[in-house]
């Protein structure tokens, strides 16, 4: 009986504190886009274990091309005996990284996102520069004997990996 006013005191915070939480949240995933990735779902697509691509000769040195797996859509890249793949479609906005230019820095080499700039990492798709806030699903990728570069979904890391 006592404790009445304290009770829907403490409720009325409890309810605000609430909705204040939903509308930043809301507001945080929706018009900025905060942590959401557009990128194709990798993980979803792809089927388990190696798959084969194409030829390593087919692809061109230190150029960033566009392959098809299944229904993905990869962004490939050689650099000399090394093969990396990622995701095509950002996961900034969605825009076409094979249509982006690769740079080599401190953090190895890099594809840089057309549309507004986003830097990945091609070895694991790491971001490393937004405004991409979420990771480029990658891919593991090895060339097999014969020349044939075989890939498979690389396993996601905890964020901000
Ligand atoms: S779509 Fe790639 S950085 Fe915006």
């Amino acid at each position: 009986m006592g404790r009445t006013a304290a009770g829907r005191v403490l409720s009325i915070g409890g309810l605000a504190a609430a909705t204040t939480g939903g509308y930043l949240g809301r507001h945080l995933a929706y018009p900025l886009g905060a942590g959401t990735s557009h990128a194709e779902p990798v993980a979803h697509l792809a089927p388990l274990g190696w798959h084969d691509l194409c030829k390593a000769s087919e692809l061109p040195d230190g150029r960033a091309v566009r392959r098809r797996l299944g229904y993905l859509t990869l962004v490939v890249i050689r650099e000399g005996t090394a093969v990396s793949a990622l995701a095509d479609q950002c996961a900034h906005l969605g825009g076409p990284l094979h249509q982006g230019r690769l740079e080599t820095g401190d953090d190895g080499a890099c594809i840089v996102c057309p549309w507004h700039g986003s830097a990945f990492r091609v070895t694991d798709g790491s971001v490393v520069h937004g405004p991409a806030t979420a990771r480029q699903p990658a891919f593991e990728v090895k060339v097999s004997e014969t020349g044939m570069v075989q890939l498979r979904p690389r396993k996601p890391r905890p964020y901000p990996g």
